[in-house]
């Protein structure tokens, strides 16, 4: 069925545990119902061509690039952005290695890269850096900061006893 222009459609979508059920244009897309209706914006916008992957966020526990999918997709669906990885203002395990490891420098892409992060190490399997890198190959640091990066991602993957 097509929506008529300005017609609004509600969703019901946990994020980082909390429900909420709002309603949405069925073209607004993932990322700008996060940004503009929950006020999550630590998930960026880094390109319009769905490179960059600053938007990346889990969906049902799979990575997803929030800007190549509509809000009203999201619908029933679990999503965590990167406000939701830390716990009681506690930094995750792969925020901290961020951290300790000096992988950012303008930070615009650090969000989409931590939560590219948690999924790639959610089942605590060592990974050669060859791999991190393929892994994380959807992510661009435009500071080009990826030793860095891939330095604390494998700190992260020791921590977690991989
Ligand atoms: S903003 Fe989504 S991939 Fe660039
Ligand atoms: S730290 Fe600047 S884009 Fe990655």
């Amino acid at each position: 069925m097509l929506a008529e222009p300005g017609q609004r459609v509600k969703i019901k979508v946990k994020v980082n545990g909390v429900e909420y059920e709002e309603e949405v244009e069925p073209r607004k897309l993932l990322v700008d119902f996060l940004r503009e209706n929950l006020n999550l914006t630590g998930t960026k916008i880094g390109c319009d061509t769905t490179t960059c992957g600053a938007c990346t966020v889990l969906v049902n526990g799979k990575s997803v690039k929030s800007c190549t999918m509509l809000a009203v997709q999201a619908n029933n669906k679990e999503v965590v952005t990167i406000e939701g990885l830390s716990t009681d203002s506690r930094l995750s395990v792969v925020q901290q290695a961020f951290k300790d490891n000096f992988a950012l420098q303008c930070g615009f892409c650090t969000a989409g890269m931590i939560v590219q992060a948690h999924y790639i190490l959610k089942e605590k399997k060592p990974l050669s850096e060859e791999e991190v890198r393929d892994l994380i190959h959807g992510n661009i640091c435009r500071c080009t900061g990826y030793q860095n990066i891939v330095n604390a991602i494998m700190d992260a993957s020791r921590r977690m006893g991989a």
